[in-house]
């Protein structure tokens, strides 16, 4: 029997290969549809607000040291119901009015679900991590029906991104236990790349304003 064909929603999925399956399946789309907005946006714009993109399916020993941490017996519906960023896609922006686009382009789509936004852009974590998280469900189209299946989505600016890679060296490397003179060093940093950004999107902002002048300037009047 096709072993998807009693899928009827995500919860029923209990085999691990079957949920690899949906998941790898989930961010090829999720990943072809923000290529296809970033694409559509250059067409339009002529301005791509993607830097770049990755995408990751968690590791079977993340999977299940998350659930160990939080409390829960390792079995596929505990991964299904309680570790919500097994499938991945972090996107990363020049600046934070792309990733506020980006968001809203994704939200856009039709059929895509929103089930939470985290915006730790407007309210950093005290680490001081700072970035746009998006939980959807794409609908998975397999021969017996569809299966809404779950993807986490980070949006980041480059020195957003810079900053949490070496925090998260610096996690592991103390194991969540960085001496107190580092937090802090971490948590002024933040504030550096949060001023970084703001300067660096005004600075863009003065240079659009100041290239539709010089255009307006150069083009005869009737044009
Ligand atoms: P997790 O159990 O870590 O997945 O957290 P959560 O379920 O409370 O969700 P949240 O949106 O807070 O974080 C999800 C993901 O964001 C994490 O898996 C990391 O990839 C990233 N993240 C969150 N907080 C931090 C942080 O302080 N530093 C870094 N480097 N990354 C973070
Ligand atoms: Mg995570």
């Amino acid at each position: 029997m096709d072993k998807f064909q009693d899928l009827k929603c995500y919860e029923d999925v209990d085999s691990w290969e079957t949920l690899m399956f949906l998941y790898n399946a989930a961010l090829k789309e999720i990943s072809t549809k923000i290529e296809i907005l970033n694409d559509e946006f250059q067409h339009v714009h002529h301005y791509t607000p993607i830097e770049h993109i990755k995408s990751r399916i968690k590791t079977p020993e993340s999977i299940v040291k998350k659930l160990k941490k939080n409390g829960y017996e390792v079995n596929v519906k505990n991964m299904v119901k309680h570790v919500r960023d097994i499938a991945g896609i972090r996107i990363i922006c020049s600046f934070t009015s792309d990733i506020y686009l980006i968001a809203d382009m994704i939200t856009k789509q039709g059929d895509l679900k929103i089930i939470s936004l985290k915006d730790y852009i407007k309210h950093p974590k005290d680490s001081g991590y700072q970035s746009y998280h998006m939980l959807v469900s794409v609908p998975i189209y397999l021969s017996g029906g569809f299966v809404d299946t779950i993807v986490e989505i980070q949006i980041r600016t480059v020195a957003q991104d810079f900053w949490a890679s070496l925090e998260h060296k610096i996690y592991y490397k103390f194991e969540g236990k960085a001496p107190d003179y580092i937090s802090r060093e971490l948590q002024e940093c933040s504030k550096i790349v949060a001023k970084l950004d703001e300067r660096m999107l005004s600075l863009n902002n003065t240079i659009q304003e100041f290239s539709t002048r010089t255009s307006k300037d150069i083009l005869p009047s009737d044009a």
